[in-house]
């Protein structure tokens, strides 16, 4: 977690970091802070709880400093605070550092150094690391570079940081273990960053820190180094061509609001050039398309909602292709014991490419021998080079934290791979394929949908009082269902769950009471009767019944709902991601309403980079 930029070169350093910061800020908006080296060797360093934006206001502008590290801040330890806030110094203030991740042995080393009269100012894990640092390079004959192998030596846990020390005012160290780190270079001219967007518009030269590795930068020069020993390691310079989109909210209010109404645009783009004479191309699995084709079994692992694009994935993958799918939580398959070898195809969602649990299992499923593709939306992410293979979901850089436009193109990628999986397989005629593949019509009537945002907006000031939500669906829409609970939890604060619509009698029908709104997603396929009679049920003990149906003129429904959606009558398939955008609707407008802060909700982050 945590956002990380760093500059050194001959230009004024705060614009660099300050929009650096900006672009990380889906990192952690708890609090920020910049550190920079000034023309007396001395360091200045500014810090403020809060957003960027509250940073930017406290910077003085009267010095120019060509040298500076900066951090934007999800707390781990430690209360969101000033105090709290990154760089943190040592004690003889000539060292400050900036970390992302987390020192799991904190507490002896902190002890250890309370022991030697070294004296803390927060109560971060991040202050232990630097003031580890300052030690060895205070009472250990030791140089920066020196000092600062041997704290890295003795740490557990995840780092990626950049360090600063007054004592070598040209010189920036940055290292990472488990932290993602980036180091762009032009001429005479370095830039660290948690992840590429930072560096982009100034170099399309970078460097991809690998796990123990160090960078030092001295003057115009620098060495990739190994943080275990005082070796050079080879300096693998990729060219990188990615355009970062700009942050622009254009007419829109929230970056949320505008991703959902992107959607008209995203899902298209995910399909662009992927289907062709009736047949599905995914040219990021050509190299390892026969091993794919012949999985016997396939796991997929994710967090949040790529984990509910996950469960909709298993749906697609054992209906079409007829291949038993386990999904997991990225955070449980990285310890539990899980059957995987060389038969095994390991599928990684991940929007941001980031989230540690999620690499994590990735790399367990290397280490094990499985296939490992990534279904990912950042080009050069983690999870893109850490995967064998890959598919890209292309829908543009997403900002708002609660994740949508990334969700229906993740469904469409795992749609197509599993159409394609029958395809090689054989386990779906032709015209079955033909008919399936026509989806990308059913997928233009979106813009249906945004027609319908005003009656959304009143069922969502209509309910925005209610303490809890329940949210229903079967099959396909289960995983539906616990995505727009999810979504309704993250920005309006709601407590809110999804379950099978059927296993709701199962304990969740002890909550209805008058006040307790029901969503049901309730198309109108084989188990439409079925829901009725759940619908029934909740009606019967005065819970309120808002229902998103595909069935036109529907009496029943109409009888049975306070509230009801109809969307356009589609496939099946589409049906699941017209519900899904109707519920991000509904979840949007209840925050709005709510007068929340729609695209940063309290306590969360866009990309989790801590276990
Ligand atoms: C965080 C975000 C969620 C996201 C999850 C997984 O919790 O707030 O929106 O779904 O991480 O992120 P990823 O980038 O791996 O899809």
């Amino acid at each position: 977690m945590c956002g990380i930029v760093a500059y050194k070169g001959h230009k004024n350093c705060h614009p660099i970091l300050l929009s650096g910061l900006k672009r990380l800020e889906y990192r952690g908006y708890d609090s920020a802070g910049i550190a920079c080296i000034n023309s007396n060797d001395k360091l200045v360093v500014t810090k403020r709880k809060g957003k960027v934006s509250e940073l930017k206001s406290a910077l003085s502008n009267s010095e120019i400093y060509n040298l500076g590290i900066a951090h934007t801040r999800w707390a781990t330890h430690g209360k969101p605070n000033q105090l709290n806030a990154h760089p943190h110094l040592d004690q003889s203030k000539k060292i400050a550092l900036v970390h992302n991740g987390i020192i799991e042995n904190y507490d002896p080393i902190k002890k250890f150094l309370l022991s030697k009269k070294i004296k803390f100012k927060s109560e971060t894990d991040t202050e232990v690391l630097v003031q580890l640092i300052g030690y060895f390079y205070n009472n250990g004959k030791m140089n920066f570079e020196q000092s600062v192998r041997a704290a890295l030596q003795r740490v557990d846990g995840a780092f990626g940081i950049v360090i600063l020390n007054t004592d070598y005012p040209d010189m920036m160290i940055a290292a990472r273990k488990g932290s993602p780190l980036v180091l762009g270079i032009k001429e005479n001219e370095f830039f660290i960053a948690s992840d590429i967007s930072p560096i982009v518009k100034y170099t399309k030269d970078i460097i991809y820190l690998k796990d123990s590795e160090m960078a030092v930068i001295n003057k115009k020069s620098f060495k990739i180094k190994s943080v275990d020993k005082d070796i050079s390691l080879p300096k693998n310079i990729e060219k990188i061509d990615f355009k970062i989109d700009d942050y622009d909210k254009g007419k829109y209010k929230y970056f949320m609001h505008k991703e959902i109404h992107e959607q008209i645009n995203t899902i298209p783009n995910t399909i662009n050039g992927r289907i062709k004479n009736e047949s599905v191309l995914l040219q990021g699995l050509s190299d390892y398309w026969n091993i794919i084709e012949s999985a016997e079994k396939i796991y997929i692992t994710a967090c949040g909602t790529s984990w509910h694009a996950g469960l909709i994935g298993k749906n697609f993958i054992e209906r079409f292709a007829n291949i038993p799918v386990h999904v997991e939580y990225a955070s449980e398959f990285r310890y539990n014991h899980a059957l995987i070898d060389s038969k095994t195809i390991v599928i990684a969602i991940s929007q941001s490419g980031e989230t540690a649990d999620t690499l994590a299992a990735i790399r367990k499923a290397n280490n094990h021998g499985a296939l490992t593709i990534g279904i990912c939306n950042i080009a050069g992410s983690s999870v893109s080079r850490e995967t064998k293979c890959g598919v890209y979901t292309r829908c543009g850089h997403e900002v708002g934290v609660a994740s949508t436009k990334a969700f229906t193109s993740q469904i469409v990628v795992l749609y197509l791979l599993a159409l394609k999986l029958a395809e090689s397989r054989k386990t779906i005629s032709k015209e079955s394929l033909k008919r399936h593949l026509d989806y990308k019509k059913s997928v233009n009537k979106i813009k249906s949908i945004f027609k319908q945002e005003n009656d959304i907006k009143k069922i969502a000031k209509k309910y925005k009082k209610a303490n809890d939500f329940l949210y229903l669906g079967r099959g396909l829409n289960f995983p539906v269902a616990l995505e727009g609970a999810l979504k309704l939890k993250e920005i309006s604060y709601i407590h809110a769950e999804g379950y099978p619509a059927a296993e709701m009698k199962h304990g969740p029908i002890a909550l209805i009471d008058k006040d307790m709104p029901s969503v049901f997603i309730a198309p109108k396929d084989k188990t439409y009767e079925k829901i009725i009679s759940n619908i029934q049920e909740i009606k019967s003990r005065k819970g309120k019944i808002i229902v998103i149906t595909d069935s036109k003129n529907d009496k029943v429904l109409k009888e049975l709902a306070n509230d009801l959606i109809v969307v356009p009558k589609t496939n099946h398939y589409a049906f699941a991601i017209f519900a899904s955008i109707v519920l991000q609707l509904l979840a949007y407008h209840i925050a709005l309403d709510k007068n929340l802060n729609v695209d940063q909700p309290r306590n969360l982050a866009k990309s989790v980079s801590v276990e």
